[in-house]
């Protein structure tokens, strides 16, 4: 095929890009998107300073513009993030203990509620573990709620919106290392008490090399019996870019289980690496050799 999109449909998987409200009114922009890919991330409309930015009062009119025009595209819609340290409303930056665990558990469920039925996969919580060897969590004021806040964030998750696949998302999670492991036991821990878990979400912001254990990494989570998707896709520009996003690819078709591969942003102006040039279109919209060797990649599988 010759498309992104209709290129992973083949082997009944999506490609989709994160997409910013803003940027919707620029028809270069917009022409990429909707010939181009079949699933959609909001980069910021839908996470908790957008959606709730004073408490108990909930804002969609961002995260909603992302839905419609994914769905009158049909794409897919990726929800992105339900729970994070980062990019909180400051009112619950102030708050601890129990205040801040209903009120996330509140925010979860409002949010899951609103877009129910229409969401393909939620990013229920984002980056929760910690960089380093530790294998452990990041220190956040909600690890501080305690350390089953993650699991209470997927029950009420489940509750709200039972047709959503639910992801646990993250970075440096590239291959196998102690930050991957340490998300892997909780998956394995997960499944063994039946605490709702769908997927796991590989951001994969890579730089100028890929990890040998890339696809093995890939592979040990869908063994535990969840769904993998990489979900926030860009690679430092240098010799190597459209080899290793040809890796990325071959990856994520070699995997049963990678129902798909999200890029994060449309051309390189529009990333929040602009620098880098990490994307697969240039800033004036033509296809890099990036985009050609995903295209191929996706077509021989
Ligand atoms: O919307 C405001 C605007 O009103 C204001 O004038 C301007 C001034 O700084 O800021 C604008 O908000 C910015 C927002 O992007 C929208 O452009 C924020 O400052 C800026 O911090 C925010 O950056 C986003 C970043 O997450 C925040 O942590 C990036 O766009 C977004 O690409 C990035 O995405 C994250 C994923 O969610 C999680 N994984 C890592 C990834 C990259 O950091």
């Amino acid at each position: 095929a010759s498309t992104l999109g209709a290129s992973a449909a083949q082997t009944g998987r999506y490609y989709g890009a994160a997409i910013a409200a803003g940027r919707l009114g620029d028809s270069t922009y917009t022409r990429i998107l909707t010939s181009e890919f079949n699933s959609v991330t909001p980069e910021n409309e839908m996470k908790w300073d957008a959606t709730e930015p004073q408490q108990g009062r909930f804002n969609y009119t961002n995260g909603d513009r992302i839905l419609n025009q994914g769905l009158s595209n049909g794409s897919k819609v990726r929800g992105h993030a339900l729970l994070w340290h980062a990019q909180q409303p400051g009112w619950a930056q102030s708050l601890s203990g129990t205040a801040l665990r209903n009120a996330a558990i509140n925010h979860v469920t409002q949010v899951a509620t609103h877009y129910k039925g229409k969401i393909y996969a939620w990013d229920v919580v984002n980056e929760a573990f910690a960089d380093g060897g530790s294998g452990g969590r990041r220190d956040s004021n909600l690890q501080r709620t305690g350390n089953d806040w993650i699991e209470a964030a997927f029950r009420a998750a489940r509750a709200a919106d039972p047709a959503a696949k639910l992801c646990y998302n993250d970075y440096n999670t590239d291959g196998i290392n102690a930050k991957s492991t340490g998300i892997y036991n909780m998956v394995r821990d997960f499944k063994s008490r039946g605490v709702p878990i769908d997927c796991v979400g590989f951001q994969s912001h890579l730089g100028t090399g890929i990890d040998s254990t890339y696809q093995a990494n890939l592979q040990r989570f869908a063994d535990l019996g969840v769904d993998v998707q990489i979900t926030e896709l860009d690679v430092a520009q240098g010799g190597n870019q459209a080899n290793i996003y040809a890796t990325v690819t071959r990856a994520c078709l070699a995997v049963s289980r990678c129902t798909g591969i999200t890029v994060w942003g449309i051309r390189d102006t529009d990333s929040w690496r602009g620098g880098e040039n990490p994307l697969l279109f240039d800033g004036s919209g033509n296809k890099k050799a990036a985009y050609t060797s995903v295209l191929n990649a996706l077509n021989a599988g």
